[in-house]
Parts: C-alpha cells; sequence; structure tokens
C-alpha cells in the first residue's frame, strides 16, 4: 500500500520517446498475455486510453492499458467551470501585425493554484478544428489541492521558469524544474504542487497531432533531442477517498465535478500513451563552423506535423548555450520575417539577440511577415565584434513557440499592463550606415 499521507513518492522513470513501457507498483499488479483478463490481479479495472486513432498505423499508434482502482467514468456530473484567463477565444477582431513583447506575469496576489493561474496569451485553431495551438503562461502559488485536471482539447507542453513543478499524473510522477519540460498528453488526469512555493511558466496547448522527435535527415542516426532523455514515470498511485474535485477541458472551456476518491489511482500500466519529461539541457546542438547560420528548425526539439510534408502545425525550438564560431558572419540571429508565426520565452539567463527588455519569464510575438531580428545595441555590437574568437553563448535557455497559422493575442495579452507598449523602440536606434562612395 502507499502510504496516504504522502502518496505517490516515487519519482522513477523509464527512458525513450514514445516506447512501449511496462511498469507496475505493485508485484504482479500487471497483467501477462492479455491486456483485459475475466479479472485483473489485486481487483484493479482494465481501461484502455488511446491518443489516436485504432486504426492509426503502427509507429503512429498511441495506447496505453491502465490497471486502477476505479474506472475513469466513476464521477460526479459535469458543470460549467468560470475562469478569468484562461481559455480559447483568440481575439474576434482585428489582428495587429505589430510586433509585440511582455514582461513576466505577476505572481498571484490571491492564492492560486496552476489552473487557477492559467493566463491565455494568443492561439490559433482550436479543439474543434484539431489543429493549431493555444499559447498560455501561468503563475502559481497554491498546491493543486484534492483537484485533479485533464485537458481533452490538447496535449500540454509546460515549460517552467520559476520553480519546480511537482506533476503528478494516473501513469506516475514527473518532477520538472526550470530548463526542463513536461508533456502531458490530451486526457491524462493530474495534479500539480509546487515543492518550490510560487512558480511560473509557459503552457503550449496543441491541438493538432501529437509532437513527435523529428527526422533528421542528413545529420544523421545522432543529434538534437534524444529518445533516450525523454523519461516517462514509473507506476505509482493514490489510494485516497475524499471530496474532491475533477477539472476538465473541453471544447475550450472548463468543466467541474465532483469526485470521491483520487483519479490518480493506477497501479500498474503498459502502453506508449505517457507522459514524460524532457532536460533541455541534454540537447545536441548543432551549428555552423565555417560561416552563416542555418535555418533555426536546426534547433528543433519536438514537432507537430500539419497536412502538408515539411510544415509543422507547431515547432518546439530552443536556444541553448552554444558556441558561435562562424567566421565573416553576423554571430546572433539576423533580421528576418518567416511565414511562421512565433512566439518566444525565455527561461533563464539572457538571450543574445536582445541587449536588454526580454527577461526570463517574458514574451514576445512576431507573427507573420513581422520584421524582427536584434536590437540596436545588439547590432552595433555583433558588426564590430573580433571573429578571431568564439562567442560563447551561456547561462541561456530561450524557446519559441512556432505556428502555421498566425497567432492571435487574446484581448487580456493586448491590455494586460505587463505588456512593453514600447517594443519598437528597440529598433528605432538602427541607424543608417549605407554610403554609396563606399564599398566594403
Ligand atoms: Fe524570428
Amino acid at each position: 500500500m502507499t502510504d496516504p499521507t504522502n502518496p505517490l513518492r516515487t519519482n522513477d522513470y523509464q527512458s525513450g520517446f514514445g516506447n512501449e513501457f511496462a511498469t507496475e507498483a505493485l508485484p504482479g499488479a500487471l497483467p501477462v498475455g492479455r491486456n483485459s483478463p475475466q479479472r485483473a490481479p489485486y481487483g484493479l479495472y482494465a481501461e484502455q486510453i488511446s491518443g489516436t486513432a485504432f486504426t492509426a498505423p503502427r509507429h503512429a499508434n498511441r495506447r496505453s492499458w491502465l490497471y486502477r482502482i476505479r474506472p475513469a467514468a466513476l464521477h460526479g456530473k459535469f458543470s460549467a467551470l468560470a475562469h478569468p484567463s484562461f481559455h480559447n477565444v483568440f481575439g474576434d477582431g482585428p489582428v495587429t501585425p505589430e510586433q509585440l513583447r511582455w514582461s513576466p506575469l505577476p505572481m498571484p496576489a490571491a492564492p492560486a493554484d496552476f489552473i487557477d493561474g492559467l493566463y491565455t496569451m494568443a492561439g490559433n485553431g482550436g479543439p474543434e478544428a484539431g489543429t493549431g495551438a493555444g499559447i498560455h503562461v501561468y503563475a502559481a502559488n497554491q498546491d493543486m489541492a484534492g483537484r485533479y485536471f485533464y485537458d481533452a482539447d490538447g496535449e500540454l507542453l509546460i515549460v517552467p521558469q520559476q520553480g519546480r513543478l511537482r506533476i503528478a499524473t494516473e501513469m506516475g510522477v514527473l518532477e520538472v524544474e526550470p530548463q526542463e519540460i513536461a508533456l502531458i498528453p490530451r486526457g491524462i488526469r493530474f495534479s500539480v504542487s509546487l515543492p518550490d512555493g510560487p512558480a511560473r511558466g509557459y503552457v503550449c496547448e496543441n491541438f493538432g497531432a501529437m509532437l513527435k522527435l523529428p527526422d533528421l535527415g542528413p545529420i544523421g542516426s545522432n543529434g538534437l533531442a534524444s529518445p533516450r532523455d525523454f523519461l516517462a514515470p514509473a507506476a505509482a498511485y493514490e489510494d485516497r477517498e475524499g471530496r474532491f474535485e475533477l477539472v476538465a477541458k473541453f471544447q475550450g472551456g472548463l468543466w467541474r465535478a465532483d469526485i470521491g476518491h483520487s483519479p490518480l489511482d493506477v497501479v500498474a500500466w503498459h502502453g506508449n500513451y505517457t507522459p514524460c519529461k524532457y532536460d533541455l539541457r541534454r540537447f545536441n546542438t548543432i551549428g555552423s563552423i565555417s560561416y552563416d547560420h542555418p535555418d533555426p528548425s536546426i534547433f528543433l526539439v519536438l514537432h507537430s506535423p500539419s497536412d502538408s510534408a515539411g510544415v509543422s502545425n507547431l515547432d518546439f525550438v530552443i536556444f541553448p548555450p552554444r558556441w558561435l564560431v562562424a567566421q565573416d558572419t553576423f554571430r546572433p540571429p539576423w533580421f528576418h520575417r518567416n511565414i511562421a508565426s512565433e512566439f518566444m520565452g525565455l527561461v533563464h539567463g539572457a538571450y543574445d539577440a536582445k541587449a536588454e527588455g526580454f527577461v526570463p519569464g517574458g514574451a514576445s510575438l512576431h507573427n507573420a511577415m513581422s520584421g524582427h531580428g536584434p536590437d540596436a545595441a545588439t547590432f552595433e555590437k555583433a558588426s564590430k565584434a573580433d571573429l578571431s574568437k568564439p562567442d560563447v553563448i551561456q547561462d541561456t535557455m530561450a524557446f519559441m513557440f512556432e505556428t502555421r497559422q498566425v497567432l492571435r493575442p487574446t484581448r487580456q495579452a493586448l491590455d494586460a499592463p505587463h505588456r512593453q507598449a514600447d517594443y519598437q523602440l528597440c529598433w528605432q536606434g538602427l541607424a543608417r550606415h549605407f554610403d554609396p562612395g563606399r564599398r566594403g
């Protein structure tokens, strides 16, 4: 038996992305040779959760079998639950092409758990369309005490920026610190506690195809993120009864139901549909050793493909510590415009394309074809830099949620006091250097 005062103590992990795992918290809890025996061991119920269509090709098929104290069907009636800042209403008015930037979301003044503290910044598509993504931030100061959540609308990619998260899930416990990420598949129930107290970070809600590791093409069989570094939890369970709350996100809105037991009561499970975590510091970063930069797709950690070959519904890209050695090259990220739309955040340290204003916990949004790049101070410095030495970029971890469709900022994000109204000033100091009489 687990100790009900200290449930889900395990933080053992199994490694591999999309692997078929098998794990049990009690010896012999996992049936052998069949998924749903007439009577499962220990009086457990057998239940399947499918994250892909039953007939999805084998390499893309994701499902798990859970052996649990009670089935997921057992809870009270759902009723709508109001939430002031977490939703999928991605701006119903005109969308500005202006470059946007925000300071960190302030910590809440009142008690707020992980769900209370979610705040929607932008998004596209939606759960009904089954494409696009919602982009949220969170600032929380309370554990989800007796409260459990699942998102039927999308897979959650959680990027902590301040404070660890202890995410107890149906499959086991994920402990995630800043510079690590957690992936919670659609429908998986979980509860978040905050071992370090107040916590802040980013959440991408992926409505499209499940995130996967990219193909590596000419890079070869190694490089970027390695499947073995994605850690899935070992089985652990709560055997708790009481007056608890189950919160569901379904078709853009929140719903609540009473539940008389912890839904994290899975004693054993097997399959390949599971939460996992990944340490971004394990990313194998690749760049130019001659001149110029590769496109930032070289920093791709995970992507959600769309129906068009080579075009992602969502890319998760990081800008980790790295050496810049390219010769006769402007070394910071160059000025550019893209067909894609880019939401950036900073988890740790400083970002090499901006001298100031983009701080850990902050965010920026550069939508399709909106010009952006280094600020004036960074341009002037890098244009005169000594290229005989490498630039060793340390103490940094920036990331980007990049989407195929335009990211529509929410009304609350546009009106937020922590939006930096003067963001465009960072480029206004870019001096005219053109001189038709001076070549080179
Ligand atoms: Fe960009």
